[in-house]
């Protein structure tokens, strides 16, 4: 029996849905299964209401991680962080990836489409993906983030 394909929520605002799509596809070539929340075109919404029902889906138990994607990464990581079971980390380069994985437990990947190229977002996302938790001393300052 192959294992069961772990669910990653996916959501932007509008300035962020045509890399949502790329990411999506990379997700899928990854062997993941993409949950997508949204939105489906370019027309204009609110970040924040999808920061949202990313962080409904998560905590209902529809997925365990999430990626969120607006124009600067910067807006719809701000509404995610209200969210007290989300961390959620915008970041610009693998090496920001995989240190949000290894010291903060970051459990929702942002990126800013007008911001970061394709090719490096989908870098960004496959190791945050795949890198684990240091634990460690990084344990108590992750607990004290509430
Ligand atoms: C939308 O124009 C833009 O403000 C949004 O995508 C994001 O960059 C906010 O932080």
């Amino acid at each position: 029996m192959p294992e069961p394909k772990e669910t990653i929520a996916i959501a932007s605002d509008h300035a962020g849905v045509n890399l949502k799509a790329e990411l999506k596809q990379e997700l899928q070539a990854l062997g993941y299964e993409a949950l997508d929340l949204g939105p489906d075109g370019p027309a204009s919404v609110d970040y924040p209401d999808y920061a949202n029902k990313l962080a409904e889906a998560i905590g209902i138990g529809r997925a365990k991680r999430g990626v969120l994607v607006c124009g600067t990464g910067i807006g719809i990581s701000m509404a995610a962080n209200r969210h007290r079971h989300l961390r959620a980390a915008v970041v610009h380069d693998v090496t920001t990836a995989r240190l949000t994985r290894l010291h903060n437990d970051a459990n929702v990947l942002c990126l800013g489409a007008r911001i970061t190229g394709a090719d490096v977002a989908k870098d960004c996302l496959r190791v945050f993906l795949t890198t684990d938790f240091e634990g460690g001393r990084h344990q108590n300052r992750v607990a004290k983030l509430g």
